[in-house]
């Protein structure tokens, strides 16, 4: 007899390290936009694991790339040349600013590099420029680097010191960046739209105005992607509908689909800071994350998802919304988001809406402490989306 939820949880308890606190199902299988757990139960992904299933799970033309590569190469590392990788690498640099691209495996390592890249670039060119500029709320990973570039003290706490040379402003605050920046600025790093930090939307003219003063102190713009991009807010890249072009581009979660994969993305000019020898990745660029994360880019630009997504985006909007006014600001303080990117900001920690939500068949997260994050596969249909928004409602006048 298969095993319950339970006794599948009791086994991971007893193995893995417990620095997650898993919810209590198991899942087994994916199709779609739903999930289906050890015991039979099927749920509305309305998470995407964390705005990562861009195309839904167990996609058939995903399925097929992978398929397909699994039978040629799997993995032969960088000292040799394979053709995914450039592949993956023309679809970026045609559809972006960037003009060279460095992959591995995860956001945070993506991060990394870009934050090295900064730092060996000035260093190249006789500069002793090695601080940056990063804001409070921000979510970077969980690298020593990256960490020490996360805005929030309880990332980091317990793990001092930390790498130094690193400032946070608060979010949308132009003129704290400003005195933050000198001539040992190497760059600001700031995500287009906060996620993790709950859903937070640049102020009007924000990005730009940070492009303004990386321009005027001689430092580097970098933007984290790495949970905006690829679909997201309805556009590939989210800077794109804020008209700004950073130096460095980071990627990671929808880019593959579920398979691990990040990138760096960034122009040949600061291309030439990473000579051979000075980074690496054993796993970067895989043949197999490449050839899968190559079809998501082009099922996403010619398969219409993107204007789908951005109108399925809008939905969600309204529907939240609604909810919102529903509710009123005893329950719910504001709605934020864009695309299929959205966030309740509740008046208590959203654990029991989350929980109920389960318990009812839809899968919601949370977001920088007490926002409901809501993230679903940009395939989601019109109905789908109805009956997520019926059951949050539900949930949210009963228990909010
Ligand atoms: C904006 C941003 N940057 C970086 C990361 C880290 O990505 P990873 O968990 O793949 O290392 C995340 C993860 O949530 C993120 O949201």
């Amino acid at each position: 007899m298969s095993m319950t939820n339970a006794q599948i949880a009791e086994r991971g308890s007893t193995v893995l390290v417990g620095n997650y606190a898993p919810q209590p199902i198991a899942l087994v299988r994916g199709e779609g936009c739903w999930l289906f757990d050890a015991e039979g139960n099927r749920f509305l992904d309305l998470m995407g694991g964390i705005a990562t299933a861009v195309l839904g799970h167990a996609h058939p033309r995903l399925r097929a790339a992978l398929e397909e590569q699994a039978s040629r190469l799997w993995h032969v590392s960088n000292l040799y040349t394979t053709e995914p990788q450039i592949d993956l690498a023309e679809r970026l640099t045609s559809h972006s600013f960037a003009e060279a691209v460095y992959f591995c495996n995860s956001g945070a390592e993506a991060n990394e590099a870009a934050l090295k890249l900064a730092r060996r670039h000035h260093r190249d060119h006789d500069r002793d420029r090695f601080e940056i500029v990063a804001f409070e709320g921000a979510f970077h990973g969980r690298t020593l680097f990256t960490v020490s570039a996360t805005g929030t003290p309880a990332y980091w706490e317990g793990f001092e010191p930390l790498v130094p040379g690193f400032h946070h402003a608060p979010w949308g605050d132009l003129d704290a960046v400003r005195t933050l920046l000198c001539e040992r600025t190497a760059a600001i790093l700031v995500e287009p739209i906060q996620g993790e930090g709950g859903i937070r939307l640049p102020p009007p003219g924000f990005l730009e105005g940070l492009r303004d003063l990386a321009n005027e102190n001689g430092c580097l713009l970098i933007f984290d992607e790495v949970q905006v991009g690829i679909g997201r807010t309805g556009s590939l890249f989210a800077h794109e509908q804020d008209d700004v072009t950073p130096d460095i581009m980071t990627l990671a979660k929808a880019l593959g689909g579920g398979i691990p994969i990040g990138a760096m993305c960034t122009t040949r000019e600061l291309s030439a800071a990473l000579v051979p020898g000075t980074h690496a990745s054993t796993f970067g660029g895989n043949p197999l994350a490449c050839a899968v994360a190559t079809v998501v880019i082009d099922e996403l630009l010619e398969g219409g998802i993107l204007d789908h997504a951005k109108a399925m985006g809008e939905r969600l909007g309204l529907g939240l919304a609604a909810i919102a006014a529903e509710a009123g600001p005893d329950r719910v303080l504001e709605t934020r988001g864009r695309g299929l990117l959205r966030g309740l900001a509740l008046a208590k920690p959203p654990g029991a809406i989350i929980d109920a939500c389960r318990e009812r068949g839809v899968l919601v997260i949370s977001a920088g402490g007490d926002v409901l994050r809501l993230a679903p596969p940009l395939v989601i249909s019109a109905e789908e989306i109805d009956h997520g928004l019926a059951v949050l409602r539900e949930v949210l006048l009963e228990c909010g």
